[in-house]
């Protein structure tokens, strides 16, 4: 598949060089360095993956990165104030745009328990 040059990532344009058939997650985590999205079950089941795309909820883990190449990508970073986790915050400090709050996505669990 074709190279993915470009992502709308937390309200910004990012330059990347990936693969359109990997997935979402790895390229947040290993090639922007967006660690709050994290790896669970890898299958689509546990939800430890979510991010918004375009207001929505989506498991990074399954979704092709050419697929959202050309939406609006939210991570966990970008809900959280100056766009950093940091030890000590809470749910109750990040609220989404959509539904008020990540955990309110039903998240079973998520970069709140592990921001590393
Ligand atoms: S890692 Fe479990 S749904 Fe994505």
């Amino acid at each position: 598949m074709a190279s993915i040059t470009e992502l709308d990532v937390n309200g910004t344009r990012r330059r990347i060089d990936a693969d359109g058939d990997r997935s979402l997650l790895s390229v947040l985590r290993d090639d922007l360095d967006l660690t709050g999205t994290k790896f669970g079950c890898g299958e689509g089941q546990c939800a430890a993956c979510t991010v918004l795309v375009d207001g929505q909820p989506m498991k990074s883990c399954i979704t092709k990165v050419a697929s959202v190449a050309a939406r609006r990508i939210v991570t966990i970073e970008g809900l959280a104030p100056a766009g950093k986790l940091t030890d000590g915050l809470t749910p109750a400090d990040v609220s989404s745009p959509t539904t008020g709050s990540f955990p309110y996505l039903g998240l079973p669990y998520s970069g709140f328990d592990n921001p590393s």
